[in-house]
């Protein structure tokens, strides 16, 4: 069963919801365009922001599903880390997407939610907070990746500051390009004129 629910949570993670959204609705591929991610991001940036949050919603699900899914079987805390981290890997590196995929922060966000409600919440809100006062959702993103191993040592969630630690090297991995660019200040704010149309 161990290994289903591992199997799953890849599957699951590696559906580019951010693909299907923007090509379904707006005829978009995002790979092609703005930061060139499939993320809920670029989709809002490309598309508008409610396409962006339909991607954000799906993708948080998608890394909680499988996490909720290994909860109810009582999975202990080994197997429930690497069913969090299949769900991400899956979203990273895609087989739907030639092995590419995104950067890995609404999975993650997903499964934490799942695994840990508090601290991750917590997290998220650093996240959005520092998106509303900069502009700039990578800058939030990689606040919430250092948030996620330092909120889940404070609450006492130990046997999650493993897997805390590996998304956060991860998701700061997936953002070189972005931190390249926020020091270069080149580095696009979400708010565009389309999606402000919207
Ligand atoms: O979660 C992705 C976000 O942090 C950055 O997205 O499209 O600006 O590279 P993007």
């Amino acid at each position: 069963m161990s290994i289903v629910l591992i199997l799953f949570a890849f599957f699951i993670g590696s559906l580019p919801f951010g693909l299907y959204i923007a090509k379904t609705f707006r005829n978009i591929d995002p790979r092609k365009d703005g930061s060139c991610n499939t993320g809920a991001t670029n989709v809002a940036r490309l598309c508008g922001t409610r396409y962006g949050i339909a991607v954000l919603v799906l993708d948080v699900l998608k890394g909680a599903i499988p996490v909720i899914m290994a909860n109810i079987w009582g999975a202990g805390w080994i197997l429930l880390s690497i069913i969090m981290l299949g769900a991400v890997l899956g979203h990273v590196y895609s087989p739907f997407l030639n092995w590419k995929g995104g950067k890995a922060v609404a999975t993650t966000i997903g499964v934490f939610l799942a695994a840990s409600f508090w601290p991750a919440l917590f997290a998220v809100a650093a996240c959005a907070a520092v998106i509303a006062l900069s502009g700039y959702v990578s800058l939030g993103s990689l606040t919430f990746a250092v948030c996620l191993p330092l909120f889940s040592l404070l609450s006492g969630n130990i046997h999650l500051l493993p897997v805390a630690t590996i998304l956060m090297v991860l998701m700061f991995w997936r953002h070189r390009e972005n931190i390249q660019r926020l020091a270069r200040g080149e580095e696009k704010p979400w708010r565009t004129k389309k999606s402000n149309q919207d």
